[in-house]
């Protein structure tokens, strides 16, 4: 074999690495997912709202709480833009339908449960359909769903959804 041809052979093999780790690293995360709706024997009790999942299982949360956790965020930035006058809009904060996927304990899918999403799915829609200077008062109406389902079904992070509060 002559120096070229090792250096082709070479270069060809670095190519295949650095596309292998590539493809791989986009893959991560569908792989992970199937892995967490197959992982439903890994469910705890309804403790489990006491520390965000992530301490607990990485990588292994619920599609339920990972919805919640954009809730939370979508939340601080409509109080971001409520406290700078500016209005909230549909289009940028849509209903995200969590009370469909799968949650870290199932056990919390009770009918009471689906009515708390039903009265927090119609506060949303008059939040967002509302005229700017109603749109704090229905923010406060809104949040206050949030803390309504969480006394019942999930009282951990409402320490967290309490800051979510007009000041
Ligand atoms: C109908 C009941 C209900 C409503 C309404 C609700 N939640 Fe939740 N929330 C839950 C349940 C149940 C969980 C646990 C989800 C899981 O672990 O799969 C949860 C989990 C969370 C978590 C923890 C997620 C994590 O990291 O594991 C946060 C934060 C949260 N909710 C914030 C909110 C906010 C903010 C709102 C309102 C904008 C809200 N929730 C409305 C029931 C509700």
């Amino acid at each position: 074999m002559n120096v070229k041809t090792t250096l082709t052979t070479l270069c060809l093999l670095i190519a295949f690495v650095v596309a292998f780790v590539a493809c791989n690293e986009t893959k991560t995360s569908p792989k992970q997912e199937a892995s967490v709706t197959a992982d439903s024997a890994l469910n705890d009790s309804a403790a489990s709202c006491d520390a965000p999942s992530s301490t607990r299982y990485p990588n292994q949360d619920k599609p339920m709480a990972l919805m919640m956790r954009q809730m939370a965020d979508n939340a601080q930035k409509m109080k971001n833009k409520l406290e700078a006058g500016e209005k909230i809009d549909a289009g940028t904060f849509p209903f995200i339908r969590f009370h469909l996927v799968e949650p870290t304990d199932p056990n919390v899918l009770q009918p009471q449960f689906y009515e708390n999403a039903r009265v927090f799915q119609v506060a949303h829609k008059a939040l967002v359909n509302a005229p700017l200077e109603k749109q704090k008062e229905m923010y406060t109406a809104y949040i206050n769903q949030c803390i309504n389902c969480h006394q019942t079904y999930c009282s951990g992070p409402l320490k967290r959804i309490r800051k979510l509060v007009l000041n």
